[in-house]
């Protein structure tokens, strides 16, 4: 059995996962609209990964004979200014939810409960991850301007994006 706090903490984890899932989904489909069908496969891609690390969670509060508590997700922002704007707000989302995976690392280790600390260890490594590839498409987003030739090559770069559940690959 999980502890009441470590429970709160990853059941709202599980909101959040679903939440970044709903939000590239949403840009996924900006991007589709903007004529930008590489980006657009990298956020759909993004949006199945975010489903499979609430998943992840669901299933390892049952796995300790918990309940899972499963709450309204709210509403995602649909409405962008610029390509840049996107991916300035991937990297500031990704930043908050490596906080929020410190901070349930953080209570975990308080509270003594060594199984959900070695659990939590893969979300750590995959923030690296996730932080790294978007701060990598940042970066090259700012080099070629955000237009012209640079993007297109982008653009097909990104669409070689496929999709792969590293939740089971971990395992
Ligand atoms: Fe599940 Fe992008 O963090």
């Amino acid at each position: 059995m999980l502890k009441p706090k470590v429970l709160e903490a990853i059941n709202n984890q599980i909101n959040a996962e679903y939440y970044s899932a709903f939000l590239y989904l949403s840009m996924s489909a900006y991007f589709y609209n903007k004529g930008l069908p590489g980006f657009a496969n990298w956020m759909y891609i993004q949006y199945q990964e975010e489903l499979t690390h609430g998943n992840k969670f669901f299933a390892y509060i049952h796995e300790r004979g918990c309940k899972a508590e499963i709450k309204a997700i709210e509403q995602v922002e649909t409405g962008f200014e610029n390509i840049l704007e996107v991916w300035e707000k991937v990297l500031a989302h990704e930043q908050k939810v490596t906080a929020l995976i410190n901070n349930i690392m953080d209570i975990a280790i308080k509270e003594s409960d060594h199984a959900t600390i070695s659990f939590l260890k893969w979300f750590v490594d995959e923030q690296v991850e996730e932080e790294a590839n978007v701060t990598e498409v940042l970066d090259t987003l700012k080099l070629i301007n955000g237009q012209g030739n640079g993007l297109f090559m982008l653009d097909r770069e990104m669409r070689q994006r496929t999709f792969v559940d590293q939740t089971q690959a971990a395992e």
